[in-house]
């Protein structure tokens, strides 16, 4: 890859989600040109074995590596947790980027206190999660809640109504979220969802997610590599592997 500060940064989820950390990313460096490659065609990863998350994760770094992006932001908790060491090793003078749960603040701002990581069932299910938990559960009790067909409702547009919170209700019981201190949104669709959640827990409950940091160590990254471009013109592309209009409309009010 030729490295060019003109050039534009990669980002890719497995759907929508990863519009939340676009989002942040764009915040941060407005000034630069963003491609962003959504595979609803294929979500949700959270449901599928490492190796198939590993083998969409190639296709979509590739594509974007086609495309001549100078910096690649994996905007999947789910795929970084599966496969970040992977790509960065198949393909070792790219900078890649990963988002993690954000449970080091949540534990840091909230010290004995109770916690809930929601995020996908593959996420909690992988050793590098585990690891993190282990970091942090000395300074809060920290449970894990699998979240198994909450992004199938985000990607179906249902971010604030009726059947969002009837599913809430089942997923997440009164005990779960009685003095509850905080919940980390361990996957990147959910912030979509953040005033609905709002709602929904305690008005005490914090809510926290890792969108904002992974902006922030894209664009240090950038200006470490001398990649970044502050005089740029800025502009966001969007691509999905699923050509549903529907869904592209659904992307463009979620960037608005
Ligand atoms: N948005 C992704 C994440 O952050 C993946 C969700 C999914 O496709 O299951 O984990």
């Amino acid at each position: 890859m030729m490295a060019d500060r003109k050039a534009p940064v990669g980002v890719f989820d497995s759907g929508l989600g990863g519009l939340s950390v676009l989002k942040e990313l764009v915040g941060v460096m407005p000034r630069e040109r963003f491609l962003f490659r959504g595979d609803s065609a294929n979500a949700p990863y959270g449901t599928k074995t490492g190796d198939e998350v590993l083998a969409l994760s190639r296709r979509s770094t590739q594509w974007l590596l086609e495309r001549g992006c100078k910096e690649i932001v994996v905007a999947c908790n789910t795929a970084s947790a599966v496969c970040i060491e992977a790509l960065r090793k198949e393909w070792p003078a790219v900078p890649f980027i990963g988002i993690e749960p954000a449970l080091k603040p949540a534990a840091l701002e909230n010290p004995g206190g109770k916690i809930l990581l929601m995020a996908t069932p593959l996420t909690l299910r992988l050793e590098r999660i585990a690891a993190l938990r282990q970091r942090f559960e000395t300074k809060a009790f920290i449970s894990f809640l699998p979240c198994r067909g909450l992004v199938e409702l985000i990607e179906g547009g249902h971010l604030d109504d009726d059947v969002l919170f009837d599913f809430l209700d089942h997923l997440i019981p009164p005990e779960m979220r009685r003095n509850l201190d905080a919940a980390v949104l361990g996957c990147t669709h959910y912030p979509h969802i953040r005033p609905a959640l709002k709602r929904f827990f305690e008005p005490a409950t914090r809510l926290y997610d890792g969108g904002a940091g992974t902006a922030r160590r894209a664009l240090a990254v950038l200006r470490e590599r001398g990649l970044d471009d502050p005089d740029g013109t800025g502009g966001v592309e969007l691509f999905n592997t699923d050509p549903d209009p529907a869904l592209a409309r659904r992307a463009e009010a979620l960037m608005a």
